[in-house]
Parts: structure tokens; sequence; C-alpha cells
């Protein structure tokens, strides 16, 4: 018979799959940042990965890089066109949008989504990613901006870091408008000059210069441009507060058409990653899509990701630990009835416990123990069976605690 040819075991082009240990890393992500959000009273929610494509195709809403090239878009068996969503915002919108009447406002919502885009993959971008996404609706006020930019913040240092890892970069979409309207710039040229904003950090300071020059456009218009009056004032308050890394920063432009104000992203200052951690900023407009009454909004998303280059470049990634406490290893098969027990009775006093089966040598059950870094081992034999004590080894230290059945779970609880 003709050999049959083996499928690859790698994933999907540009996804990951998640082994334990970063399974336990993405763990740590949405607990890390429920911890801090639901802190500033954000409450959860979800919704499903499927939405109808034309979510993305209204006018105004989708970054036109995002719509033509990165959705996976698709007809369903009904004829339906579906797209697996590459970001959060049109779906919260559609949903605060269908229940304006009921939800109460200010109303503050987070859902950490995973999201799909066909991108080149690379350092920080893959075709999936999770997203931290945290949203403020119903309000306009100043200080709703910069709630959700102290949110921002306060996400970085509930993972460690301090402030000279990151900068809080601000731009103004009012800022943008009123220099497109100053300068007389058609639809065209305004949007060369958002791309060309967008890319400063990308290119040496001379081209920048040049490709304002070629636009027309004044550098020290943007050079030298000051922040807008709202913007200073909140930079004013987070400086009091002794917040000093938000700065304001014209070239923060954003490529989502549906930003109406602040908008801003987070930068790690580390050379080795160049890409923004979070983006964010003020969307006032964006409910328009389902109704006339528009509902205020403001938020931003935060990539597993770039956090993950963030941390581990750092040295801030949490050190892996099973949720396995123990591993019971057996000297023969044929205890493997009475060792059951004794991990049943291990459990039932809330101690995690995995069992060898007892069919191999007692090293390659400790080799299996060590493997899934499970902190300690126990072995059962017919002495500790008959005896009622117990050693307990500390694989990490090379330690033997000898302790009676009794007693063993009161030492996991307390170590
Ligand atoms: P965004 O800038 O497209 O914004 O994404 C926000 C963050 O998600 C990025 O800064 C990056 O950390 C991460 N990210 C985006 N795409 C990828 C990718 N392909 N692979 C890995 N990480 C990625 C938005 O999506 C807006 N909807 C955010 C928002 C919420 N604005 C208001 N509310």
């Amino acid at each position: 018979m003709a050999k049959k040819e083996k499928l690859s075991t790698d994933p999907y082009k540009g996804v990951r799959d998640f082994y334990p240990e970063d399974q336990a890393f993405l763990n740590y992500f949405f607990a890390t940042i429920k911890g801090m959000v639901e802190k500033a009273g954000y409450v959860e929610y979800g919704a499903s990965i499927l939405e109808p494509a034309e979510l993305y195709k209204s006018k105004g809403v989708e970054n036109e890089e995002i719509i033509n090239e990165q959705t996976y878009t698709f007809v369903d068996r009904g004829g339906r066109e579906v797209t697996l969503r590459p970001e959060m915002t049109p779906t919260v919108a559609r949903m605060v949008a269908g229940k304006r009447r009921e939800l109460g406002f200010p109303l503050r919502l987070f859902s950490i989504p995973n999201l799909f885009r066909y991108e080149r993959p690379q350092r920080g971008r893959m075709r999936e990613h999770w997203q931290l996404n945290v949203d403020l609706f119903g309000s306009d006020s100043l200080y709703a901006d910069a709630e959700i930019i102290g949110v921002a913040y306060g996400v970085m240092k509930a993972f460690g870091a301090s402030d000279d890892d990151f900068v809080i970069k601000v731009g103004s979409r009012i800022w943008l408008n009123q220099l497109i309207s100053e300068l007389g710039l058609d639809a065209e040229r305004a949007q060369s000059l958002r791309r060309l904003l967008d890319a400063k950090d990308k290119m040496p300071i001379d081209e920048f210069k040049t490709k304002l020059a070629e636009l027309q456009v004044p550098e020290g218009v943007v050079l030298d441009a000051a922040p807008p009056a709202e913007i200073q004032r909140m930079l004013g308050e987070f400086a009091a507060a002794g917040i000093t890394n938000i700065v304001f920063d014209p070239s923060i432009v954003r490529g989502f058409a549906y930003y109406t104000g602040m908008v801003f992203e987070v930068f790690d200052t580390h050379p080795l990653n160049n890409r923004a951690l979070f983006g964010g900023g003020r969307y006032d407009d964006l409910t328009e899509m389902f109704d006339d009454e528009p509902i205020a909004g403001v938020g931003f998303g935060m990539g597993d990701a770039t956090v993950h280059n963030f941390l581990e470049v750092r040295g801030l990634l949490p050190a892996y630990l099973p949720p396995t406490k123990v591993y019971v290893a057996i000297t023969s098969p044929e205890l493997a009835g009475e060792a059951q027990t004794f991990a049943g009775f291990l459990r039932a006093q809330g101690i995690n416990t995995a069992i060898d089966f007892g069919d191999r040598k007692l090293g390659d059950q400790i080799k299996t123990a060590t493997k899934h870094k499970i902190p300690y081992i126990i072995v059962v034999g017919p002495d500790e069976l008959a005896s009622g004590s117990f050693v307990v080894r500390d694989l990490a230290a090379g330690k033997d605690i000898p302790l009676a059945k009794e007693a063993i779970a009161d030492f996991f609880l307390n170590s």
C-alpha cells in the first residue's frame, strides 16, 4: 500500500496554538486585566466571533486597509455574507445601540475577544489575537477621555511596568481636521497627510519633512504643533498626579475612520518592540449607523501579543506553575487502585493531584512530573500504604518531607 502523506502539525498560518504554558500566560493576561478594570467600575460583555459583513462596510466605520485587505469573509449556507470580527468596536456599538433604553449611562464595558485579521504575520502581528477592549459610553466629558487613558495607564502598572517602560502619545482628530480645513486640503491630500502622520515614526525625520513639503504642508504646523486646550488641560492633570509619560503627539491619527476627538496609542520604549501596545480614542458618531441619536463613546484596544513581548524583554513574565500541586507515583501497577484512593483523599481536601498508572520505572514517573513542572511528588508503595506515613518530595529544592497521611493536605495548603 502506498504510504499516506502525513498532515502538518503546524497551526494555520499566522495563528497560535496555546500549549499549557502559553495558555497560562493568556489566563494571567485575562486575570490581571479583569482585576484592574473591574476596580474602575467596568463590567464584562461578550459576543459571537461572527458578524454580518455589512457591519464593517458602513461608511466611516472601518479602516480601508482592514476592510479591503484584512477581513476573513465568507458566504454561509443561507447566502449571508459573514465576517470573523477584525475588531470589537463595531460590535459593542451595535450592542449598546440595540439596548439604549435599558442600559444606564455612563456605561462602562470591557471584553477580551479574539479577533481575526488577514495580516502578514510578523513580531507582534498575528492573524488571530486576543484584545482587551475597554469602552465608556454616554459621556462627552473630558473626564471620560482622561478616565480611559487612566485605565490604559493602570493596566500597564498592573502588569508591573514602570513609567519609563512605556509612553502614552495623545493626538487629536479635532486638531487634524482643523489643520486640513485651514490648509484647504482636498480629500485625497487629506488622506495622504493622515497616512504620512501615521507613518512618521517609521521613517527618518528628514524624509518626513520632505514628504510634508511634497504635500505643501509647512513642517512647523505639524512639528511645532501645540496641544489643543482640552488635551493640554488633561495632560496637566496627569502631571499634577505625578504621571509624566503621557504626552501630546500630533502624529497620532489612528487608522479607523470613526474617531472624532482625542486619539491615543501606548508605545513600548524598548527598541525591540516598535509596535503600539494599545490604541484608542473618542468616537462620538459610531452608533449613528444604527439610529439617529448617536451615543458618545471612548475606549481602547490592547493586544495580548504586544503585551507578551513587552513583558518578555523586561523579565516581567510570571514563571509558569501548573495548577497541579502534586504528582502521585506508584512503585508497581498492582497498587494503582489503592493509589487512586489516596489521590482521591488528597483531592477531597482541596489538593490538585495528578497520578501515574505505575506501569513505568519510578525514574520515568518522576521525569513526567518534572516535565509538567509539578512542584511535588509522593511515591506510593506497599510500606507507605501499610504505615500511613508518606514522603513528600519538593522537586525544585530536592528536599524530602516525611508526613503522616492526615498531615499532607495541611502541608500543601500552607506551603
Ligand atoms: P487597533 O489599533 O487596530 O485598534 O488595535 C489595538 C491593539 O491591538 C494594537 O495596538 C495591538 O496591540 C493589537 N493588535 C491589533 N492588530 C493586531 C494583530 N494583527 N496581531 C496582534 N495584535 C494586534 C482597534 O482595534 C480599535 N477597535 C480599538 C478601540 C476600542 N478603539 C476604541 N475602542
